[in-house]
């Protein structure tokens, strides 16, 4: 069985010690144990599995059928983009072979290569995540955040810790940080971003992904962002800030990364434990059989990688201490982030408050995802109900680091707003040779739900779904930056029934979206409806001064991952070359499947169509708008008529 076969694959690549004073996965073990993990030893232990061509061969061939024949952008990642939304051309198969072709000093570099080669797609649903260099979250105890102050925009303190070496004794809370690690902080940041981050076209966002800020996830918290929580190995073991803060001199500080384990206790103890437990591939989860549009693949089960790895980053008390990844046992009592509304209902991924004392009664509501629970439909229901008795005339939408969930939820959430107009996004999808094979033997069986099966997709010219496999092999030739390719006719995934709600009061006036850019995948298909078609006036905060910032990211198509696809050809028993194949590692590989429009009407996938991203309105952080998103709501509830 293949399973075995890898292991024996994954022996080979060991490093094999004698004694484990030797072996830098057994200091790595011995370090979480004593909860003193050094970055000399995560960067040993990762080094120390020697490349391997076998290994490197398979993952660059699964790769190369999984983008060929799926990720629906790789035409359109090579066309320039204007500023401001600055992302680099991206040749994905082009760089692919570059790395397959490059001397690799270990399996670390090898697989670390790929991982920033599908972080430049910023593309928030597209990744390479190497689960075996991803064991450990490195941490500076101090974040930072770039308010404008006084009309300037400087790198600031967010939250220090003081209890770590190298930070100050005194609050440096909000003073500048000028340079960091000897450069302008600014640069550091953004170049650090542009690298890494992977979630928006839009480097403002990229930046807002970066920083520090106050977010919602069942309580209110802080998250520290990217720079100060990652998982890539830094090449330094600290970082030098100059830092400046009001009536003192200049501080030149140096601070060390802090290591938190992300292995469970025990997980391994040596690198031959560890590449057999967190590195070498674990069989693939089964699947379920039905899930939101009665497609095996799309359970909603998946997030979208950049949404996991936010979630991955954790989340601290404002001005407290950290709580690691998000795991319930923050349970000390949060300070009063919101002390300007009153909150009259709640739903698992959603608050519901009416703003104090503003001209018009205003409604806020808070909505973190699209994941709706068992009855998140009814809750939302109830939480506008709530809305509405309580006297709301406006209502303030915000998706403040909203990573998307169900499309489903997202169309009813259209739906409720503006029952009488279509809830869908249309799209398309591959449709090369590849996948018309694949389409033909879906449509000849039984309906079980394929991805591949044209029954399960309403044709958007009729509003019927399709009967047969011509969605696929009827396809439309689409140019993408100067390539010529084919995609699936247009197409939109089956919705509802959903629970009956009365009509609300409210109409598109009478609503505004904020967001920090952070609305990523199915928030998109709430905020750029209600913005493109309903005309609702849009509003973003945070990223650069003075500059057009988009108010949502990554709209893409849905996310599914290469085990996913693996799974959807194997049920079809369809043999053809190409075939999408397991990766050979516990890496983790996924690529939005479809690309949605911003209308019938137009042939520019929504993440590729630029026009349409910035928000109407970029308001800037302070110092206090930064930790209290409800002074941010009553600047907006000041603009309704
Ligand atoms: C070897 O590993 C074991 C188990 O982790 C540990 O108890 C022991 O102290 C280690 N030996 C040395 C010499 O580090
Ligand atoms: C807002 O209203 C709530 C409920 O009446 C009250 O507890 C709170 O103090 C008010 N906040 C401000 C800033 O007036
Ligand atoms: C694939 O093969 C399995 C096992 O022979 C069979 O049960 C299944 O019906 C086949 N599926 C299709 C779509 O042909």
């Amino acid at each position: 069985m293949k399973f075995t076969a890898l292991l024996s694959l994954a022996a080979a690549v060991c490093v094999v010690s004698a004694a484990n004073t030797t072996d830098p996965c057994a200091a790595l073990a011995n370090e979480a144990t004593a909860k003193a993990i050094t970055l000399d030893t995560t960067r040993a232990c990762y080094n120390s599995f020697k490349f391997d061509k076998e290994i490197a061969a398979k993952t660059i061939e699964s790769l190369e059928n999984l983008w060929t024949n799926f990720y629906p952008f790789i035409d359109s990642a090579q066309q320039h983009s204007g500023s401001p939304f600055v992302t680099p051309k991206v040749n994905l198969l082009a760089e692919l072979k570059k790395i397959k072709e490059h001397k690799w000093k270990n399996d670390y570099e090898f697989h670390n290569a790929l991982h920033l080669l599908v972080a430049s797609l910023n593309d928030g649903h597209a990744s390479y995540s190497p689960g075996c260099y991803q064991s450990v979250l490195i941490r500076q105890p101090i974040s930072l955040y770039a308010p404008v102050i006084d009309g300037r925009q400087d790198v600031r303190v967010f939250s220090a810790s003081s209890s770590f070496p190298g930070v100050p004794a005194n609050d440096i809370t909000d003073c500048v940080v000028s340079h960091i690690d000897g450069k302008p902080a600014f640069q550091t940041i953004q170049e650090f971003a542009d690298l890494t981050s992977g979630i928006s076209k839009d480097p403002s966002v990229r930046l807002a992904d970066t920083l520090a800020a106050t977010l919602w996830q069942g309580d209110w918290f802080a998250t520290v962002g990217g720079f100060s929580a990652r998982t890539d190995v830094p090449k330094k073991n600290s970082m030098k800030y100059t830092i400046q803060c009001p009536k003192q001199k200049v501080q030149k500080i140096d601070v060390p990364y802090y290591s938190q384990p992300r292995f469970n206790a025990g997980a391994f103890t040596d690198s031959k434990s560890y590449w057999k437990n967190l590195c070498s591939a674990s069989p693939p989860a089964s699947k379920k059989t039905n899930g939101d549009h009665k497609l095996r693949g799309i359970n909603g089960d998946k997030l979208a990688p950049a949404t996991e790895t936010l979630l991955a980053r954790g989340v601290e008390k404002i001005g407290g201490s950290s709580h690691g990844p998000k795991d319930g046992t923050g349970s000390a009592p949060a300070p009063a982030i919101i002390s300007h509304a009153t909150q009259v209902s709640s739903t698992a991924n959603a608050l519901f408050y009416i703003l104090n004392n503003t001209k018009t009664k205003t409604g806020v509501i808070v909505l973190n995802s699209e994941e709706p629970s068992q009855t998140g439909y009814q809750d939302f229901i109830n939480g506008l109900t709530a809305l509405q008795k309580a006297g709301a005339k406006k209502i303030i939408l915000d998706v403040t680091f909203n990573g998307g969930g169900s499309v489903d939820y997202a169309y009813f959430l259209n739906s409720l707003f503006f029952p009488t107009a279509e809830p869908y996004f249309v799209m398309d999808i591959r449709s090369n040779k590849y996948v018309q094979g694949a389409a033909k033997i879906a449509s000849a069986h039984a309906n079980f739900g394929s991805l591949f099966d044209a029954r399960n997709y309403e044709n958007e010219k009729t509003h019927k779904p399709f009967t047969d496999s011509s969605m696929f092999t009827k396809p439309v030739t689409m140019t993408r930056a100067g390539r010529k390719d084919t995609y699936s006719q247009k197409n939109y995934f089956p919705y509802g029934p959903w629970p009956k709600a009365s009509a609300f009061p409210w109409k598109a006036s009478d609503l505004s979206i904020v967001s920090n850019g952070w609305c990523g995948s199915a928030c998109t298909m709430v905020v750029s409806r209600f913005n493109i078609v309903h005309k609702v006036k849009t509003y973003v905060i945070g990223g650069y001064h003075k500059r057009p910032m988009s108010y949502f990211s990554f709209p893409g198509g849905f996310v599914m991952d290469n085990t996913d696809l693996v799974s959807e050809i194997q049920a079809l028993n369809y043999t053809a070359k190409g075939a999408p194949s397991n990766l050979p590692t516990s890496a983790d590989a996924r690529i939005p499947v479809g690309e949605i429009y911003a209308s019938v009407k137009t042939n520019t996938p929504l993440e590729y169509d630029p026009k349409f991203f910035p928000a109407q309105v970029h308001l800037d952080f302070d110092a206090q708008t930064a930790r209290h998103p409800d002074l941010v709501w009553l600047k907006i509830a000041a603009d309704f008529k």
